[in-house]
């Protein structure tokens, strides 16, 4: 059976472990998942209450256009309704913009390692990728900007970055943003945007009204807790809208992931608490880590990369055997670091007395 050939250098998507496969593997009655940067506070409990009520029509094809959950949103953002795309999670807007903008005539240019999604959609539609080392976790935005020639079509920066959780200053992004040609598309994946801390976080939204060649990514999957719905959504030029609409199918997100956003994106207190919940339980992991002497990358999300002092896979093979399941940094990039999502303040209390023994266990080793 024919398939592109690109798919034989290629391997599906490795999830994390799954919290029922680690049970009964390890004889475990508590697993504690912190690798996939999921929310650890649930959802809005507006949105458990609209549910217990909500009978949708499932036998008829949700709205493609998504107009509730397009209003509510350009509302709030005071943006134009041919600015949003909508998507199956961010990661379909991945691949649509990947499946618009990308094929063997062309290249783009990203961070090495960073999130991995955007390479694998461009080496299924044959573009050469141009890869640029990170520097301490931050993209190298000069040498990304180097990189670009005619045949660019996208440059993908992610900020706050994942793996590491790094979050690029205003006036780098800026600057690469003035010198980026202006038919090179850049998408600044926003994941974790609500996560940035008051004191580093500023107005990427209206960066939309100067550069019509800029994509901001966004989820519902992280600070609102729906990552099981699959919605996130990407706010851009009309020009660009109109191209991923014609490539994004028609109903790509369901009735019922449109209308529980729609509930939850209108909850801000229960967002708010969320982030200043994970900016307080991550404050303490860190005042930990520094006692121990267990750097970390700079981190303004919702987890953070831990440079171990023995590989991130043997950490992670300690941590999994004690019920907690985390991300070795082999896997993401970067060697000898694990990424841990910071859960909640009980389950980093649990994770401390356990990385607690390993330092130990370690030092007396030396
Ligand atoms: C940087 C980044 N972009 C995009 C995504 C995809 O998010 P979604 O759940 O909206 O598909 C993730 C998920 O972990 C992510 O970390």
């Amino acid at each position: 059976m024919y398939s592109k050939p690109v798919l034989k250098q290629l391997k599906p998507y490795a999830q994390g472990k799954q919290t029922d496969e680690i049970k009964t593997a390890y004889n475990l009655d508590r697993v504690v998942k912190l690798s996939s940067n999921e929310n650890p506070y649930g959802y809005s409990e507006k949105v458990k209450e609209y549910f217990t009520t909500y009978i949708p029509d499932f036998n008829v094809y949700p709205d493609g256009y998504a107009t509730q959950l397009r209003q509510t949103i350009t509302d709030k953002l005071q943006i134009n309704e041919s600015q949003i795309v909508f998507g199956s999670g961010a990661d379909e807007m991945i691949q649509t913009i990947c499946r618009a903008f990308l094929s063997p005539e062309v290249n783009t240019v990203m961070a090495k390692p960073t999130f991995t999604q955007y390479k694998q959609g461009a080496v299924i539609e044959g573009a050469t990728v141009k890869e640029i080392p990170t520097q301490n976790g931050y993209h190298d935005l000069d040498k990304m900007f180097q990189a670009i020639d005619d045949q660019t079509s996208i440059v993908w920066i992610c900020s706050p970055d994942n793996p590491t959780g790094t979050f690029l200053e205003r006036e780098r992004l800026l600057a690469f943003l003035d010198q980026c040609p202006k038919n090179v598309l850049v998408v600044l994946d926003e994941a974790y945007y609500e996560f940035v801390s008051e004191a580093a976080t500023y107005d990427t939204l209206s960066l939309l009204k100067t550069y019509d060649n800029l994509i901001l990514l966004r989820t519902f999957s992280k600070a609102y807790g729906l990552a099981g719905l699959r919605i996130g959504y990407g706010l851009m030029h009309e020009s660009i809208a109109t191209k991923l609409n014609i490539v994004r199918g028609p109903f790509n997100t369901t009735k019922m992931s449109q209308d529980m956003a729609v509930i939850a994106f209108k909850d801000d207190q229960f967002v708010n608490d969320v982030i200043s919940q994970n900016q307080y339980v991550k404050g303490e992991f860190q005042l930990f880590l520094d006692d121990i002497g267990w750097p970390y990358y700079d981190t303004e999300t919702n987890f953070i990369l831990v440079k171990t002092p023995m590989s991130g896979t043997e950490v992670f093979e300690y941590l999994i055997r004690n019920g907690f399941i985390v991300r070795p940094g082999e896997m993401l990039g970067y060697p000898d670091t694990v990424r841990i999502t910071i859960g909640l303040e009980s389950e980093m209390e649990e994770l401390k007395k356990c990385l607690y023994k390993l330092h130990v266990q370690i030092n007396k080793e030396v």
